[in-house]
């Protein structure tokens, strides 16, 4: 695992969804109510950019045709039968990191 600094200028308590990079990873990063959240850019139904949509209700709705996933899980809505994946995250004094897994950490994870 590595935590990767994220280029990001987060200095208000305003809320907002920014594509950034985390190692070799394009992350949705979202700020709602206070809270951050870090999950994939890409939506896993036909791929749309899912930092172009918003949020609603705790979740990440995409522009492209409205799938919705909860910002805490990656989960999509009922019906759905997907998820986007999810990343830890860590505010420092020095600026926000998010964590990075292998494919294999992810994998030994899901059976923990
Ligand atoms: S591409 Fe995201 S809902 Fe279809």
């Amino acid at each position: 695992m590595a935590w990767f600094k994220v280029d990001i200028l987060d200095d208000s308590k305003a809320s907002y969804i920014q594509k950034v990079k985390a190692g070799s990873q394009t992350i949705c990063l979202v700020k709602e109510n206070g809270n951050l959240y870090a999950l994939s850019s890409k939506c896993p139904h036909a791929g749309a950019d899912l930092t172009q949509g918003w949020c609603e209700q705790g979740k990440l709705i995409c522009p492209y045709h409205r799938y919705s996933y909860y910002l805490q899980t990656g989960k999509g809505s009922t019906g759905q039968n997907d998820y986007v994946n999810t990343y830890k995250t860590k505010v420092r004094t020095d600026g926000i990191y998010v964590e990075v897994l292998s494919f294999w950490e992810r994998v030994s994870q899901a059976f923990k």
